[in-house]
């Protein structure tokens, strides 16, 4: 709220002018849908590259500081019309999210944990100082969406719609400040299968120091763009080795932190002799995955081994290999939910992680637990009891 202001307001959206009010989100209920009357045709989700490919519709809601949020609506995709002085792309005042919508195994369409992506990208928007929303209106014009859009979700227990909620800043201005006007959009894009061949392909890292990915008092926790626009030059660099993706080292001491744009998990017999699945702590430099939040709970939840959030350098681990402790190492996210590492290129030595060796065993149980109750409603009593799915 502007400082002296008399409205009561408290949105983002306050101009501060006695007695008008602007919206302070917009409202599922006030959508707009006029969909698309011609429609592409649907590829085939065994043969398609990731984000290539978009469904027939959008969601797109205009804010502007002195007008609040304006109505949403659900029309045609269509490319966007920004001033060129937009500050998303100058400044990058710009945002993201990504989740999927699941075809389960008996024909309905589930969204998983959602509430935790509209969590996620209320924090990201504050860190940007782009205009806060009802999550809860969010979520429910995304599931409008993606109903209008059924047909686009896979008929396949392998393949997804993958939904990408954006918020960029469409402030025609070279300042940098906040902005006064935005645009919140969603698109949509089928996925297939992210491990083609049905079984597992571990990958190999590149961990160097001399790139960071994240710092105290940065963005890293957000999912902002420009957390990813700075770590291709890394990425490529660590292709050019031969490896897939970065492992992320942070500090003096190189904590291992994440890999590429997933969580890290490791599972090792600890210092103390316990079997242990440690994943580093969120501590401002982590992004809180939705994925990495489930494995927790469902480990805490079977409780068979010791769960952690703790920090683990290269040190700890190279330790942890000579004294063979090393069971399994993982990345997780929304894409592959997990993927195990088998390599790391660390100070011009390849460390060889025996992921593969050992199963693997907790890897893999991991990605049936989470496949199942993405796609199986009978399986979410297996799990906690959080309201994690929308059921269409
Ligand atoms: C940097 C980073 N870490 C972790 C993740 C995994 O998050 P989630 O499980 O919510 O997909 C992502 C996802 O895109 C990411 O970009």
């Amino acid at each position: 709220m502007i400082k002296g202001c008399q409205n009561e307001c408290t949105a983002g959206g306050c101009s501060g002018e006695t007695g008008k009010h602007t919206a302070d989100s917009f409202k599922a209920s006030d959508l707009i849908i006029t969909p698309a009357t011609t429609f592409k045709e649907k590829p085939d989700p065994s043969g398609l590259v990731f984000g290539t490919v978009f469904t027939d519709n959008m969601l797109t809601i205009e804010w502007s500081l002195a007008s609040g949020w304006e109505k949403p609506y659900i029309k045609p995709l269509e490319n966007l019309s920004l001033h060129p002085a937009s500050s998303s792309l100058h400044y990058a005042l710009e945002l993201f999210e990504g989740m999927k919508a699941y075809r389960g195994v008996d024909g309905k369409i589930r969204l998983f944990r959602p509430t935790l992506n509209m969590e996620r990208m209320a924090r990201s928007a504050k860190r940007v100082t782009l205009p806060h929303f009802d999550q809860n209106e969010l979520l429910e014009c995304i599931r409008k969406l993606v109903e209008v859009e059924k047909e686009w979700v896979p008929y396949s227990t392998t393949a997804s719609l993958y939904i990408r909620p954006t918020l960029i800043g469409t402030e025609p201005s070279l300042g940098v400040k906040t902005p006064t006007k935005a645009l919140l959009y969603v698109i949509l894009s089928p996925v297939g299968p992210y491990f083609a061949s049905g079984s597992f392909n571990p990958i190999s890292l590149w961990a160097d120091p001399k790139y960071v990915r994240a710092w105290k008092g940065g963005t890293g926790d957000c999912k902002l763009g420009v957390n990813y626009g700075s770590s291709v030059y890394a990425q490529q660099e660590a292709l050019e080795l031969g490896c897939q993706q970065v492992l992320w080292l942070y500090g003096e001491d190189h904590q291992i932190t994440e890999v590429g744009t997933m969580n890290l998990f490791l599972y090792w017999i600890n210092e103390d002799g316990e079997n242990e699945l440690t994943t580093p702590p969120l501590d401002g430099i982590i992004l809180p995955g939705v994925t990495r939040q489930s494995i927790l709970d469902l480990a805490c939840s079977w409780g068979e081994f010791k769960v952690s959030e703790r920090y683990i350098t290269m040190s700890d681990l190279t330790a942890a290999l000579e004294e063979d402790r090393v069971k399994e190492m993982f990345g997780a996210g929304t894409a592959c939910v997990v993927c195990p590492i088998s390599k790391i290129l660390y100070k011009g030595k390849h460390l060889h992680i025996p992921t593969m060796e050992n199963g693997p065993q907790l890897t893999t149980r991991f990605l049936n637990k989470l496949s199942d109750i993405q796609l199986d409603e009978s399986c979410k009593i297996l799990f906690l009891p959080l309201k994690y799915i929308s059921v269409f």
